[in-house]
């Protein structure tokens, strides 16, 4: 392969291109990135949030006692909140019986760290109740405690912190009162003092840490089908997931499981700030998933239009919690979460994937034009339809059209094969019309492994979405995450357990993109010694300038069965740093543990290498 660059024709691309999806699918918020170690800390888990035969989720789930002598039931009378009506009430007998937590899958400990503790107590009794709290491995051994003193009067938060001796893959939390008696419990909650940048209520560090190390220039949340909900009682509302988290509302996850929000609106801007990526909330276009569904109350289509009205207010109220100050309704709210300082929101999807009806047309018109009109600084994505085979979205493309959306969100899982025949995909977009952002992707094989394969699909496609980052502006991977035994979906590109953490070859991929970014496009002219269309199609180069660091960046990916020599002319780029770093990817299509491997090498003015067979191939290198 003999490539030329050329520097004639360079133009500007986004700089916002590689960013992450993040939706609570398999176990990614509760028992996943959000590092909560209870589960069921509130009590509400009910038999409706999962569908199926299993008949364990309820108030009482994850929750049992230890010890003979009391009893254990679920109450909902003077609650601690109308919106966490659920609580336990222990009747204890002697002093020593246990309420017991099990974690999501045991609660993993380290040794030598602090763990703090938070609960709500009400004990209506003249005398007043100690409580020990203790964290238990497997095996029954104590590994910390710590005593809540004195519990007296009505709902009060209480709260200690543990030190853990050992580590534990599988630790219980138990609550033990002092006393013989009566007590109200709710909230109860274990957090590891060392979260993602220590914030309170947080995220896990080595999660949160994983996705930050993709460089992602934008976070979208909380979704996927969350964001819209599989009926109208299922739409995902911000202002639920917002404020103390004991009035907070829970829901179902349409994925089959529980949503505390524990994780809501106020965490995700608070981590996309954390990792300097900009936040891209998706919120529902007045309809849920498909907008024919049924949902939890039975209602069919899209919000009832009496309700819009204060539909497009919770959407316009949004932008105020995020962007406000602090003398407004909503951006007082965000000071009071201690944020006084806006968010500097500038992106909002209105939809995800949505049926492309009149019931969305007129529902999503009516908040387009509204958020257009209050609020032109914002850029707002539409949708164009859903990502099920056999559906398009020239009916979403024409509503984009006539109302002039900037961008728009597309969705589209594919073969290998596909992402390799499509190279062209961008290039014939009309570059006057709404930008386009990627927001769900993925090279998916029979039995959906994530593997070298379809890795490198995805980096063929990569090539060719910075080659149109003039008019493709974001693009997200999807899904981000996947907790061992709890996946409903496959691939993801982060697998992990309650201890590791264990990033797919696709990860790399992303992250190679995200960490080596440019904002200015150098077409190539790429000469093959074999011309034929099924191997010039196996072979892709992207060459980009990275304006803040003066660097340039070449990347190729070659999804050839044989190594291929590589002649770079890189004289057009004017003086380069003889010092580069090369990275490079490479094995079997199905290999599934690959890592990159990074070497500082020397380049010439004509550089000339030989590209193993199925590689991704990057060169970093100064323009002095
Ligand atoms: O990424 C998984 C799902 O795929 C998303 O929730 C949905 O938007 C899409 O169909």
């Amino acid at each position: 392969v003999e490539v030329q660059i050329d520097v004639e024709n360079k133009k500007k691309i986004s700089d916002l291109l590689m960013g992450v999806f993040f939706e609570d699918i398999n176990y990614a918020a509760d028992g996943g990135l959000y590092a909560e170690l209870v589960q069921n800390r509130d009590f509400e888990y009910r038999l409706s949030d999962k569908k199926g035969s299993d008949t364990s989720w309820h108030s009482y789930k994850a929750w049992s006692l230890k010890g003979e002598e009391g009893t254990f039931k679920i109450d909902s009378v003077n609650p601690l909140h109308p919106n966490n009506v659920h609580y336990a009430i222990l009747n204890i007998e002697k002093a020593g019986t246990a309420l017991v937590n099990a974690g999501f899958d045991g609660i993993p400990l380290k040794a030598g760290e602090r763990y703090n503790v938070s609960l709500f107590a009400r004990n209506p009794q003249e005398k007043a109740i100690a409580l020990l709290i203790r964290l238990i491995d497997e095996h029954g051994k104590l590994l910390g405690e710590a005593r809540i003193r004195a519990i007296k009067g009505n709902w009060r938060k209480y709260e200690a912190a543990i030190s853990v001796k050992a580590d534990a893959a599988k630790a219980s939390l138990e609550i033990i009162p002092q006393e013989a008696g009566e007590i109200a419990l709710d909230m109860i909650s274990l957090f590891p003092e060392k979260t993602f940048k220590g914030r309170k209520n947080g995220l896990r560090a080595d999660l949160a840490q994983t996705i930050a190390d993709l460089h992602p220039r934008f976070v979208r949340f909380p979704g996927g089908c969350v964001a819209h909900g599989d009926g109208l009682g299922n739409m995902y509302r911000w202002q639920n997931t917002i404020g103390p988290l004991e009035a907070r509302v829970p829901q179902r996850n349409l994925w089959n499981y529980h949503q505390t929000a524990g994780l809501g609106y106020f965490e995700y801007f608070q981590f996309c700030e954390d990792i300097g990526a900009e936040p891209v909330p998706v919120v529902p276009a007045g309809v849920p998933c498909q907008n024919s569904s049924t949902g939890g109350a039975g209602q069919q289509g899209g919000v009832p239009m009496a309700e819009m009205e204060a539909y497009i207010q919770e959407v316009l109220d949004l932008i105020e919690y995020a962007n406000g100050d602090t003398h407004t309704v909503w951006g007082k709210k965000r000071a009071e979460a201690g944020h006084p300082k806006p968010f500097n929101l500038k992106y909002i999807g209105i939809g995800n994937e949505d049926l492309i009806s009149d019931i969305f047309e007129e529902r999503f018109t009516m908040i387009f034009n509204r958020v257009r009109e209050k609020h032109p600084e914002i850029t707002v994505i539409g949708t164009v339809g859903p990502s099920f085979e056999g559906t398009d979205y020239t009916e979403g493309w024409l509503i984009a059209n006539k109302l002039q959306v900037p961008m728009v969100d597309e969705h589209y899982y594919q073969s290998p094969g596909w992402f390799i025949h499509n190279q062209a995909y961008y290039d014939k977009y009309d570059r006057s019309k709404a930008k386009v952002y990627l927001g769900e992707y993925a090279a998916h094989l029979p039995g959906r492994p994530s593997n070298l394969e379809t890795a490198l699909a995805e980096a063929i496609h990569l090539t060719s979405l910075e080659r149109n980052g003039d008019v493709v502006s974001m693009a997200s991977y999807a899904p981000l995450l996947a907790k061992e035994d709890h996946t409903q979906w496959k691939p993801d590109l982060i697998y992990f357990n309650n201890t590791e953490v264990k990033p797919t070859v696709g990860y790399f991929v992303q992250q190679i993109y995200g960490q080596h970014a440019g904002d200015i496009y150098l077409p190539t002219q790429v000469r093959l010694s074999n011309t034929e269309e099924a191997v010039k199609k196996r072979l892709a180069i992207s060459v980009v300038r990275d304006t803040k660091s003066g660097d340039a960046i070449v990347k190729i990916v070659n999804l050839l069965p044989v190594s291929t020599r590589v002649a770079l002319n890189l004289e057009p780029l004017g003086n380069i740093s003889t010092d580069a770093l090369k990275i490079s990817l490479a094995g079997n299509p199905e290999d599934e543990a690959l890592r990159p491997k990074s070497t500082p090498i020397a380049v010439t003015k004509n550089f000339k290498d030989e590209l193993p067979a199925y590689s991704f191939t990057v060169l970093r290198f100064k323009i002095v």
